[in-house]
């Protein structure tokens, strides 16, 4: 089967083309347009949506392209396309946009949940074990599943606030770091220079082992706090964004940890924009090695917004529920398994 998989559901327009027999991306783009929103500190979805509209065409074109194939029903097999959770005006344009295309071209069409994507990612560059505990980690998301096959994911645990990447970029924003401040918090953690804090910052639920819960609400206000206390004024910004990513890590590891034993499955896959951080998997792979345990992480590429973990998830759907009809709607805030 040759899937065509369109994830809109922020601010990148993602496109690829995947191979089931051979698991090859032929194509796997991601147009980014992060320089449009990091201006006002955070996605603006109008401007998400409307960019997504101006180049969804040109890229599905240049994937065909890139995968050497024409862009005619005889080629792709199935066209999956993200229908939630995310922003309501971009989800709106890949549906929208793989629904025409079904109807054009006579091709089946899945709507894709995006968690769903994420929580498979780590399976387009290796095999993967089931059962196992997988920890779904993003900008709008922090949860843990048990996840039993492709499809089939009982969910253990989630935050009850912020998602952790939501916490490191407003977290950003008080140390004045360019959105998304993911990618710089993890660079000052990784750093040994700024491994020695005079604040340490609390971490929330970490002790409490009857639940899988995070929140990280607290531990922003937290920091908010110890910038504005005098105590803040000879203490480099970087060592102050490090502590909070090291709380959090502990708080995101200790969870993961926890839901393994409780479950008794020894592998964890972590997924989402979070899991790009080198810090998280020296971290995870540190301890994994200690309590005899497995960590899997995606390529780096496709623990960020990717359409490539859109195609594979569709492809587990359709085989498992068959095409989605023209009615199926965009669902902004959608959980897993629907
Ligand atoms: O999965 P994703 O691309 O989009 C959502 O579905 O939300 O995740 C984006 C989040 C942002 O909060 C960003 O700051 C964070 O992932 N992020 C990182 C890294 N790269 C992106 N966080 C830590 N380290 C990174 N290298
Ligand atoms: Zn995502």
């Amino acid at each position: 089967m040759l899937v065509l998989g369109i994830d809109t559901s922020c601010d990148d327009t993602s496109v690829a083309i995947f191979e089931s027999e051979s698991g090859k991306l032929l194509s796997d783009r991601v147009s980014s347009d992060i320089e449009l929103h990091a201006q006002f500190g955070g996605v603006v979805p109008e401007i998400a949506a409307r960019q997504h509209l101006e180049i969804i065409i040109p890229m599905i074109s240049n994937a065909f392209d890139e995968a050497g194939i024409a862009p005619d029903p005889d080629t792709i097999d199935l066209i999956a396309a993200t229908r939630g959770p995310g922003l309501i005006g971009g989800l709106l344009v890949g549906l929208g946009c793989a629904k025409a295309l079904s109807l054009g071209w006579n091709v089946p069409f899945v709507g894709v949940n995006h968690l769903e994507g994420h929580l498979i990612s780590a399976a387009l560059s290796q095999d993967i074990p089931y059962p196992h505990i997988a920890m779904v980690v993003s900008g709008g998301h922090s949860e843990i599943y048990r996840a039993n096959s492709p499809a089939d994911y009982i969910l253990l645990g989630e935050t009850r606030d912020d998602a952790a990447g939501e916490l490191l970029d407003k977290v950003g924003r008080l140390l004045d770091i360019p959105f998304p401040a993911g990618p710089t918090i993890d660079r000052w953690a990784l750093d040994p220079e700024n491994g020695k804090s005079p604040v340490r910052f609390p971490r929330p639920l970490l002790n409490k082992t009857d639940n899988i819960e995070f929140s990280f609400s607290g531990l922003k206000t937290a920091c908010l706090y110890f910038l504005r206390s005098d105590e803040s004024a000879n203490v480099r910004r970087e060592i102050i964004g490090a502590e909070v990513f090291r709380a959090a890590v502990d708080c995101l590891l200790g969870k993961a940890f926890l839901a393994s034993d409780r479950e008794n499955l020894s592998t964890i896959i972590i997924s989402g924009g979070v899991a790009a951080s080198s810090y998280l998997k020296r971290e995870a792979e540190k301890r994994a090695s200690d309590e005899n345990k497995k960590v899997i992480f995606p390529e780096k590429r496709h623990c960020t917004d990717n359409a490539a973990m859109i195609a594979l998830a569709g492809l587990y759907k359709f085989e498992k529920y068959g095409p989605d009809t023209f009615d199926l709607d965009c669902d902004s805030s959608i959980t897993v398994g629907n």
